[in-house]
């Protein structure tokens, strides 16, 4: 996980305050039906307003607008945000990435009829795909997930926020996207990262080269950041807490996978569910079966031997369907479980139950899995509505800590997906407690849980309880 060598920490004394697009294109034909155009959206999943004009990455980067080499002294934004875009940002490269051979592979893989660079699947979550009609005069589908992706068409906002003589509210008004507010960005970047009813990474992206997608709100918005979080910023927009973000991101990106798989086009195809709902090592791992496969030579699951490839064990949360079946993913839920148990142990107690449902309920059938996760839907429903106001105290943030360690003893997070959510987590919890000066998470034992997750290939679940068991008792 590169994105937590980088990870940067907001230097305020807030905890919480604050006051308060989908794309398509003239149709590509592709080969096959489920890489098609939409036929259905679900209301709450476009969150820009449609219709207005994206003017491109070129009217945003003027020098003295967003494109500054050095930070203004007397403006209230900074100025350099495109500097910062262009050059550390994955999203400035995103469309040059489709003219790699890795993108090449991928689209003749997929038997794509046209290069990745002109095919509708890669450049609705690789460039701001928006209609052609859509398209001011410097628009550029090469600038990649441009400013007005995130930031919303600039058609109205762009002259009267120029003049400085405009309210952030005005702006809002006037079609600027509230990416400052945690619900409101959350919609916007799951879009890509978890995916909506016109982009999702099916598992036949993934078999033709696609990297493994996975999202946590607060972590992806911490690192490659193009803004200063700084005191006028803070008055402006106030600040949710680390750890408030990355329960809201939690709570939308976990209704957001329930969302496609139960209303979705990309759950079923003839005998096989749609693999991308599942824990890819359910599958993807090593299955030579060594010779000493009950670990004799390695208590301790440490050492690369053969020995230790052998993964399989038993997972409370999982009990129900036992060894050699596919799991579900359900990294999210198990996160969102956590936040139950802080507002009531039974709440946590009902969506942990809720979880071994679905469990049991991949085992049977689709309609008894779309069942499940329905009811896991409600609960996060309501979860949603009780957490919108709660403010994230020091002792919430211990709280969940606990929660991680004691779910890590019952091996919640066995596979690759849980242990990197548990690990963003944790990522967020520290950050939000050492703004309260609280340095109880040391560098040793966040580098440990980093060292863990570094990739999926070298995940090993002990190890990773190892790294989980060095946060002791806060
Ligand atoms: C649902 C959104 C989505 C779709 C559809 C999609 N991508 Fe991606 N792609 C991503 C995201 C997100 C990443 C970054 C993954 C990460 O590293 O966390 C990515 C990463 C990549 C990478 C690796 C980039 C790097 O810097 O190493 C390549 C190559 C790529 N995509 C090519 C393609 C091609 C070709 C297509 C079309 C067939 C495509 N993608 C379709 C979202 C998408
Ligand atoms: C992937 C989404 C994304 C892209 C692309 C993006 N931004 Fe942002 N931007 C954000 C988020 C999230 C914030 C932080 C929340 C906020 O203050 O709105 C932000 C903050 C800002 C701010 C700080 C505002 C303030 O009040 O201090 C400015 C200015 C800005 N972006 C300009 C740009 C420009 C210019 C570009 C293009 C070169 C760009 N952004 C590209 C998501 C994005
Ligand atoms: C239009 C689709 C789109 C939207 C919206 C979007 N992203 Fe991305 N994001 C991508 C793609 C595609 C990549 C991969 C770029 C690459 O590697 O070339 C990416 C990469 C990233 C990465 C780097 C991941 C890594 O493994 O290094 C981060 C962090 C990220 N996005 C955060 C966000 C956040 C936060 C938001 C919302 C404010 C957001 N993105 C909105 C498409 C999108
Ligand atoms: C139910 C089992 C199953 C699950 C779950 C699953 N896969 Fe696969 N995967 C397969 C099969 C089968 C293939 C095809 C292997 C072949 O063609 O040789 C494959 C192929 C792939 C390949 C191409 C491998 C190659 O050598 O070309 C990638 C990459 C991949 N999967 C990634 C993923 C990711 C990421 C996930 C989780 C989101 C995932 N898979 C989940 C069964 C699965």
């Amino acid at each position: 996980m590169r994105h937590f060598l980088t990870f940067l920490i907001v230097t305020s004394s807030l905890m919480t305050v604050a006051p308060g697009m989908a794309s398509s294109n003239e149709d590509i034909p592709l080969p096959m039906e489920t890489l098609g155009a939409a036929d259905a959206t679900t209301a709450d999943q476009v969150p820009a307003p449609k219709e207005d004009l994206h003017l491109g990455v070129a009217s945003c980067a003027g020098s003295n607008c967003h494109g500054a080499a050095r930070p203004y002294q007397n403006s209230s934004v900074v100025q350099n945000e495109y500097t910062i875009w262009n050059r550390e940002d994955p999203h400035s490269k995103s469309y040059a990435v489709l003219l790699n051979d890795r993108s090449k592979r991928i689209a003749r893989n997929l038997g794509l009829p046209k290069p990745p660079e002109a095919s509708k699947i890669c450049l609705d979550c690789h460039a701001d795909n928006v209609p052609v009609s859509l398209r001011g005069k410097r628009f550029d589908i090469n600038d990649g997930v441009g400013c007005e992706a995130c930031h919303g068409g600039g058609n109205r906002y762009l002259g009267p926020h120029v003049s400085g003589e405009v309210t952030h509210q005005q702006n809002l008004d006037l079609g600027l996207y509230p990416t400052e507010k945690p619900e409101e960005r959350a919609q916007l970047c799951i879009q890509c990262h978890v995916g909506d009813q016109e982009r999702f990474a099916i598992h036949k992206i993934m078999g033709a080269g696609h990297p493994r997608i996975s999202f946590e709100l607060d972590t992806f918005t911490e690192v490659h950041k193009h803004y200063v979080m700084d005191t006028d910023y803070l008055k402006r927009k106030g600040v949710y807490s680390h750890v408030n973000t990355w329960a809201i991101g939690q709570i939308k990106a976990a209704r957001r996978f329930i969302d496609l798989y139960n209303n979705g086009k990309h759950s079923h195809r003839g005998l096989m569910p749609e693999l991308s709902f599942f824990d890819c090592e359910a599958c993807h791992h090593e299955t030579l079966v060594p010779s000493d496969p009950m670990r004799e030579s390695h208590p301790s699951g440490k050492g690369d031997s053969a020995t230790s490839k052998l993964l399989w064990e038993p997972r409370a949360l999982s009990s129900n369907i036992g060894s050699g079946a596919v799991r579900f993913n359900d990294s999210g839920f198990v996160m969102t479980a956590l936040l139950g148990e802080l507002i009531a142990h039974d709440r946590g107690d009902q969506m942990r139950s809720a979880i071994m449902t679905l469990h049991k309920a991949s085992q049977v059938d689709q309609p008894s899995l779309q069942q499940a996760l329905k009811t896991i839907d409600h609960q996060l429903e309501s979860l949603e509505t009780d957490l919108l106001h709660h403010t994230y105290t020091v002792d919430d943030c211990h709280q969940l800590l606990r929660l991680l360690i004691s779910r890590s003893r019952q091996n919640d997070f066995y596979s690759y997906a849980a242990a990197e959510q548990a690990v963003m987590a944790i990522e967020a919890i520290r950050a939000t407690l050492e703004q309260q000066g609280d340095r109880s998470i040391t560098d040793n034992s966040m580098n440990a849980l980093r060292n863990a997750t570094q990739n999926p290939d070298g995940f090993h679940p002990a190890l990773f309880r190892g790294a989980m068991a060095t946060l002791g008792s806060p």
